[in-house]
């Protein structure tokens, strides 16, 4: 036992993903594999044994954005709110899908009664969901979407990324009067997020703006650093010709926003800006007529997350999509609406 304890002791420290018992106690898991079987050998009993407690491990993807910060928040916040009937393991992933599967191994291990997971990319999940499905544990989407067979989860509790891409190449075309040259920064590459926003603008631009031309598409990660490297490089190549820009979320646009003042042009003025999340960033942005439209994503996912579990336990049927209600925001009121954002 002592020598399990040191161990563990000693993985802690080399930890690369952690698992936390949201509102209750903190319990690193390491990456390591052999340490992670000792550990999680003793965890299945505990949680089986009379935990009458709703039990769910949530993969998150990582901390890439200030959207992903409030859905964790979300989710965290609502089980610490409800630590009497909830028991939240909770995995930080740090961007790789390789910590997700980790993750959701240890969750089947430990015999939680729900899986959910944001999948960092669309691919790659029929084995462990497989797993999962054998486990007799019901895997739940949240916010993003994975290409697998239908059978293998139980619902996805999100937005309809085709259409925010959609609505916000309709926005790109008004703001431009219908005409004009722009530059897109996609999401993390291989991401639902990312590859239905771009399906939903680009389709939008080639069936109903002929005049607008899109010179170049590229990946900024959803992060602020990457977004305003990835506008550097487009300003560096195409200067003055950029007369919009288009960013799969906020992030990358404060971060393009940077590198459109540091050339000394005017965002939201010489060039328009569409993006998508609709956190206070943009918001504040756009109060300072630094940037024009955020077609909105809703992070606040924990309550219905919680419920569908509760539900999934309960042996009830779900909807296969549960379908978040957004919103458009734009420049014009932007200040009015700002103290009215929550995240
Ligand atoms: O999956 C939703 C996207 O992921 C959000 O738009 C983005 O900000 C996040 O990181």
């Amino acid at each position: 036992m002592k020598k399990k304890l040191l161990s563990i002791l000693l993985c802690t420290s080399m930890v690369a993903a952690l698992f936390v018992g949201c509102g209750q106690k903190e319990t690193p898991v390491s990456t390591e594999p052999e340490t992670k079987v000792e550990e999680e050998a003793e965890a299945p009993k505990e949680e089986k044994s009379g935990n009458d407690k709703l039990v769910v491990g949530f993969a998150q993807i990582g901390q890439e954005s200030g959207w992903r910060d409030a859905e964790t928040a979300s989710i965290q916040f609502y089980a610490g709110q409800n630590v009497d009937t909830i028991d939240l393991k909770f995995a930080d992933a740090q961007q790789k899908q390789e910590n997700q599967i980790k993750a959701i191994k240890s969750f089947i291990e430990m015999g939680v009664d729900v899986i959910g997971l944001a999948p960092v990319v669309e691919t790659g999940w029929d084995a462990v969901f497989t797993e999962a499905k054998d486990a007799g544990i019901p895997i739940v989407l949240v916010d993003r979407m994975a290409k697998v067979d239908e059978s293998l989860y139980s619902t996805f509790i999100g937005s309809d990324f085709i259409e925010e891409g959609k609505n916000a190449a309709i926005e790109m075309a008004t703001l431009l009067g219908d005409e004009g040259k722009i530059v897109e920064l996609e999401g993390t590459v291989g991401a639902s997020a990312a590859n239905d926003r771009k399906k939903g603008f680009d389709d939008e631009i080639a069936a109903n703006h002929p005049n607008i031309e899109i010179l170049e598409s590229q990946t900024g990660d959803f992060t602020r650093a990457k977004g305003k490297e990835v506008m550097e490089s487009f300003l560096k190549t195409y200067g003055s010709d950029i007369k919009g820009v288009y960013a799969h979320n906020d992030d990358m646009m404060l971060g393009a926003i940077e590198a459109i003042k540091e050339a000394g042009l005017k965002p939201g003025v010489d060039i328009k800006t569409v993006s998508v999340d609709g956190v206070k960033g943009i918001f504040e942005a756009m109060a300072a007529g630094e940037a024009n439209v955020t077609v909105e994503c809703n992070p606040l996912l924990g309550e219905q997350f919680f419920d569908t579990c509760r539900k999934l336990k309960a042996g009830e049927t779900v909807d296969k999509w549960i379908k978040s209600e957004e919103g458009i925001y734009r420049q014009e009121t932007a200040a009015d609406d700002l103290p009215n954002r929550k995240y």
